[in-house]
């Protein structure tokens, strides 16, 4: 089956990258999100990155154009409808996904393939509020999309060689590196790094090192391009809390019981970049220490 047209749902951090590689790749994309706001948000950062790539003479004047004419936004669901693959990237609730995915079941023709961007919410729990859990699996990319190579293709239960085969070509298609990964609680990735982070958070609480120590540690000690803290400040915070409650749900295993800390910064409204304040202060636009971090 070839893709031809995809509809990526949700335009924020992710779901703006992922339209962003698919046109690049020649593909029409239909980018879908609740408002006008959202989308303008979207389109203006996939317009930022572009500028970005024509300044370095990576993309030419016409190109960056094309590209962009190849991106129609819509905030009408019905859109999926003509589309042969749905590419989801709301936010991380499960709710709010399965009520998504039982809306496109009824839009789509049988054939489409659904797929999700999920962090963490196993694939085969998603694929039941459809009726082709063959049709669905996980494509799973890592932020920033445009630079970030991976893409783990998630097959849930029932998911089928013949999806597995056309997600992987796509992925080829789009210049990524993908790998296969059986479903389960934060996929492959992400529980990994959970589980780093879990042991960052503890040596934070017990004052091993601060977190400025920390985040040089781990940049020039194992060669990470980022710190944890500065890695989680540039996901968001909400994303990373999600990630580790889906794991503390599914594993029940105390090895994964979320972070106090990082439970009371979200629940203070600091997500990171984002929102300006996370584990660092980014307010006046340079990086700062913040001193008012404490259980
Ligand atoms: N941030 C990351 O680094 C990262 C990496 C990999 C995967 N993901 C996953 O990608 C998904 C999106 O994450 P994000 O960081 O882009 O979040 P985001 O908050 O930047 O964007 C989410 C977008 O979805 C829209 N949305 C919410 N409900 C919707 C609905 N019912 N229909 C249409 N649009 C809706 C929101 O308006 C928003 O624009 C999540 O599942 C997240 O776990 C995130």
């Amino acid at each position: 089956m070839e893709i031809k047209r995809i509809m990526v749902i949700g335009a924020g951090f992710m779901g703006s990258g992922i339209a962003q590689v698919m046109a690049a790749a020649g593909h029409e994309v239909v980018l879908g999100d609740t408002a006008e706001e959202f989308i303008a948000r979207g389109r203006s950062a996939i317009a930022k990155n572009l500028a970005g790539q024509v300044a370095k003479g990576k993309l030419s004047e016409a190109d960056r154009e094309v590209l962009i004419g190849r991106i129609k936004p819509t905030t009408e669901l019905a859109s999926a409808h003509g589309c042969d693959l749905i590419i989801e990237a709301i936010v991380e609730n499960k709710q709010a996904k399965l009520d998504l995915f039982r809306q496109l079941e009824e839009i789509c023709p049988p054939q489409v393939i659904f797929a999700s961007n999920t962090s963490s919410i196993p694939i085969t729990e998603l694929a039941t509020a459809t009726r082709r859990p063959d049709k669905f699996a996980g494509m799973h990319f890592f932020s920033p999309v445009p630079v970030m190579k991976l893409v783990e293709i998630i097959r849930g239960l029932k998911t089928s060689d013949a999806t597995i085969r056309v997600i992987r070509d796509l992925t080829d298609r789009i210049g990524k590196i993908g790998v296969s990964v059986k479903d389960g609680p934060g996929f492959l990735v992400n529980r990994v790094n959970a589980a780093l982070r879990n042991e960052v958070y503890n040596c934070l609480a017990e004052g091993v090192a601060t977190i400025e120590d920390i985040d040089k540690a781990l940049k020039f000690g194992l060669g990470h391009p980022m710190g944890p803290f500065e890695l989680g400040d540039f996901v968001g915070l909400d994303i990373g809390l999600a990630v580790a409650e889906t794991l503390w749900d599914n594993f029940k295993d105390p090895k994964w019981r979320p972070s106090l800390l990082l439970k009371k910064l979200v629940a203070s409204g600091d997500l990171g970049r984002k929102t300006g304040k996370g584990w660092y202060d980014y307010s006046g636009g340079e990086k700062k220490t913040r001193t008012d971090i404490s259980l």
